[in-house]
């Protein structure tokens, strides 16, 4: 499939045409962000790194009768995917209180909930994604309420599929962000799952193995996301 040019330019990746309508070449970079894009910085190995990650988890997602958009790994920072039209929220489940749910309600970070919660947020950046519910989604046409139920239904499935993944290598996921599209009008999963996008924690120290270490400004950031890969299995190369 030959690469045409480039559509779209997100913080961490690019999204090219190709030479099928159906299909686009997604290209993780080195670019790492935080709080809406207002840091970026390169770190070395991240676009490879991700680009493994999310192949073998989409895979694993896949195999579980999870819709995915990942086709086939191109070469280490390229992914075919299918070209969907997105849904533009995210959706976030958390299984532990981290992040923004501990500012909002002032709650103590490490809470253990007593069933996942479901959250949407609607993405935009300038005005830092403000948290929305399925009457704004409808009201505004972002979404059907027949969208708003299979992408409750397949997040809720996915903490299902991933927490067991994730405890097998002693992790605890902690919270994840998904992004939903249609392809020829069918809800699948789009965007990436990488620790980009999600928290864990190991289950013994509780170290934070995500993004939060860039963020907070802990180090050793591609190095933890390297760890999860090598716990869950996941070839880097
Ligand atoms: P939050 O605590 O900032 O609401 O984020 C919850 C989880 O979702 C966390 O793992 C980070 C992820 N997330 C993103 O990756 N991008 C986003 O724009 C948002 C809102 C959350």
């Amino acid at each position: 499939m030959e690469k045409k040019q480039e559509l779209y330019r997100g913080k961490a990746k690019s999204v090219y045409e190709t030479d099928d309508a159906d299909h686009y070449i997604m290209l993780y970079r080195d670019d790492t962000s935080a709080f809406d894009g207002k840091v970026i910085k390169q770190l070395d190995r991240k676009g490879k790194t991700n680009n493994h990650f999310n192949f073998f988890i989409m895979k694993k997602l896949e195999e579980a009768g999870i819709p995915v958009h990942v086709e086939k790994m191109l070469n280490d920072t390229e992914c075919l995917v299918k070209k969907l039209e997105m849904v533009p929220v995210e959706c976030v489940v958390r299984n532990f209180c981290a992040g923004s749910i501990c500012r909002r309600l002032g709650v103590e970070e490490g809470l253990e909930l007593k069933q996942p919660t479901f959250e949407f947020f609607l993405k935009n950046d300038e005005l830092h994604d403000p948290m929305v519910n399925d009457s704004h989604i409808i009201s505004f046409g972002w979404g059907t309420q027949e969208q708003i139920d299979k992408m409750k239904e397949l997040s809720f499935k996915i903490n299902e599929v991933l927490k067991a993944l994730f405890d097998k290598a002693g992790l605890l996921l902690v919270d994840y962000k998904l992004e939903f599209g249609l392809y020829h009008g069918q809800l699948m999963l789009g965007d990436e799952f990488s620790p980009d996008g999600c928290r864990l924690w190991d289950k013994e120290t509780r170290k934070k193995l995500d993004k939060d270490r860039f963020r907070q400004g802990l180090g050793g950031v591609i190095e933890a996301y390297e760890e999860v890969a090598r716990r869950i299995g996941c070839p880097l190369d």
